[in-house]
């Protein structure tokens, strides 16, 4: 029987087909937590890729920093220690429709202080960036969690804004597990040619 890929696996699955064939390919993780997404980035990017990544909390910053520097791929990522809604001043304007794929993790950060998390607010302004400076072709995979107070909400928030995407220009998905109580669900948004 075929196995079926968790939240995250899928994640990546749709990452990497968004950046096959680009031997320079752009992305951001919207949400760095411990670094494990960036570091998945940044190897798939290769060596001419550049990764940009936003996390509000220092630990992320730190943690993901180290797993960089670890297995090292720091030099083609650059982290931003702000909110992910502040895109616009960070993420230099020359990669304005150059970004080919954009990951949200939302929720917290795990093993840490689990009182902060993404915010239904500043996720859409940050999905609406993000939509904005996609690629075509381009993805955003966003891993949805209600297991936590305000986790419902959040999701909420987010598939309301996806599904309100003009069909013409967006092509999006929300894959959802039916049988277990607060699964992890994702969307991912991809920008047509
Ligand atoms: C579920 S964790 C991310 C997991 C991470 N991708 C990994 O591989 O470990 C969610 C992260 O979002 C961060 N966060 C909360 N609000 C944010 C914001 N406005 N902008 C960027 N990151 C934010 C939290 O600090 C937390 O580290």
């Amino acid at each position: 029987m075929m196995k079926t890929l968790s939240t995250l696996q899928s994640a990546k699955y749709h990452v990497k087909r968004a950046l096959q064939e680009h031997s320079h390919p752009t992305v951001v993780d919207a949400t760095l937590g411990n670094g494990y997404d960036t570091l998945f980035l940044a190897k798939e990017v290769g060596t001419q890729g550049k990764v940009f990544g936003f996390d509000i909390q220092s630990l992320a910053i730190k943690k993901t920093t180290q797993r960089l520097q670890q297995e090292g791929f720091l030099e083609r990522v650059t982290l931003f220690h702000v909110g992910h809604e502040y895109w616009e001043a960070f993420i230099p304007h020359g990669y304005k429709n150059q970004i080919n794929a954009v990951m949200f993790n939302l929720g917290y950060l795990p093993h840490g202080d689990e009182t902060i998390i993404t915010s239904p607010e500043t996720t859409l302004q940050a999905m609406e960036h993000a939509c904005q400076w996609l690629a075509p072709r381009g993805v955003i995979t966003i891993a949805l969690y209600v297991g936590h107070e305000g986790g419902q909400n959040e999701a909420n928030h987010v598939v309301n804004f996806a599904s309100q995407l003009p069909s013409n220009q967006f092509q999006v998905t929300w894959t959802q597990t039916l049988n277990r109580t607060h699964a992890p669900s994702l969307v991912v948004i991809e920008k047509r040619k």
